[in-house]
């Protein structure tokens, strides 16, 4: 019999809904709200919880229509239960939650960070030991795989996430949110001639984005203060190049350390063309296979949360309908969740 999974993402800023029937995707709607919160320059969570509350229906029915999929033919329901925005991710829980209710079909909580890691899926398998260099809005980790659903973290960092750092730099230099994206495209344009600090770079595998933002904020006062012209295109870049070249320079010799098969990038800062280009460039002489996800696994997207629900319906890694959602869940713990059967069912 086939399986089939519907999946939920309202993390952050995507509303996302997903029908995986085994190996094939038959549905991946996402309906994004970046130009609501681009007025605020950043992700507003008030607004973005009330607007998955109204879009969170209409994906649901796209994805079935797209699927010509009924939810009764459903083997499981997936949703993100953290990390994300507490408000947001509390509207897919409740959906995914009413759906298998009402339905009678099994709930799977998958973690938004796997997820990503999993995008990798619809490229290519995932090799073993693997090292995942997981980079967006609010995480940066490095993760080692020593097989399905196994993750270790070995480094992160300490204080900013790098796509953070890339989000405030973009809106000190006036670019439009999600500044990571402007940040990419400028520095096409431009030099590094800025010069900035490398901060942490140490042997560690943990990063610190918060030192290097603020050398980039400081360092733009101080030129706007003296009447100084700033070359936004050559200050984007200058930051660009430190923030990824730091990136890598601490994340690839995990690459020997762990024996690492294959080496990918997930969430939205794996979409950055020199962090792509780069990787590629600098483990061409290694025994090490690089995956790159396309552009629309590196948004985020339910598709993802799908993938990664069918290997725990596989586990029968069910949640008991007492569930809440965890904005700070921790990776290494994806698996602490109160399961069905548990807590008076
Ligand atoms: O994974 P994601 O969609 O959301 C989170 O779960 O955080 O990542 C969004 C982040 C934003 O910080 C955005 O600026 C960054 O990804 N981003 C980029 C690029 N495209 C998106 N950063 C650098 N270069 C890009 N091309």
């Amino acid at each position: 019999m086939s399986k089939i999974i519907l999946a939920i993402e309202t993390s952050c800023d995507e509303t996302a809904c997903a029908i995986l029937k085994d190996d094939k995707l038959l549905a991946n709607v996402v309906s994004t709200q970046i130009e609501i919160h681009q007025k605020y320059g950043g992700v507003f969570p008030e607004i973005a919880s009330r607007l998955h509350v109204e879009n969170i229906g209409v994906v649901l029915e796209e994805a079935l229509k797209k699927s010509q999929i009924s939810l009764e033919d459903v083997s499981a329901i997936a949703f993100t239960r953290g990390p994300g925005l507490i408000g947001a991710l509390h509207v897919g829980l409740q959906a995914a939650k009413s759906l298998c209710l009402y339905y009678n079909k099994p709930l799977i909580p998958v973690h938004h960070l796997a997820g990503h890691i999993y995008a990798n899926e619809y490229v290519t398998p995932l090799k073993f030991p693997c090292l995942a260099i997981v980079v967006s809005g609010g995480n940066t980790e490095l993760v080692i795989m020593k097989d399905h659903l196994n993750f270790e973290i070995i480094g992160e960092t300490k204080d900013d996430a790098i796509g953070e750092a890339f989000d405030k730099v973009a809106r000190v230099l006036g670019l439009p949110y999600p500044g990571g994206v402007s940040i990419d495209r400028l520095s096409k344009e431009g030099k590094p001639t800025y010069l900035l600090p490398r901060p942490l770079n140490d042997h560690s595998y943990n990063y610190s984005y918060s030192g290097l933002k603020t050398a980039v904020i400081n360092l733009v006062h101080k030129l706007e203060t003296n009447h100084q012209e700033i070359n936004v295109n050559d200050m984007a870049c200058s930051f660009q190049k430190v923030a990824i070249d730091l990136l890598l320079d601490k994340a690839l010799p995990a690459l020997d350390e762990y024996h690492c098969k294959q080496v990918v990038l997930a969430g939205g800062v794996s979409a950055n063309s020199y962090l792509r280009s780069e990787i590629v460039r600098r483990t061409k002489n290694q025994d090490v296979e690089v995956i790159i996800p396309p552009l629309w696994c590196t948004t985020d997207n339910a598709a993802m949360i799908a993938k990664v629900g069918s290997y725990l319906y596989e586990k029968k890694a069910f949640a008991s309908l007492s569930i809440s959602s965890d904005p700070s869940w921790r990776l290494e713990h994806f698996m602490d969740f109160p399961k069905k059967g548990e807590n008076h069912e």
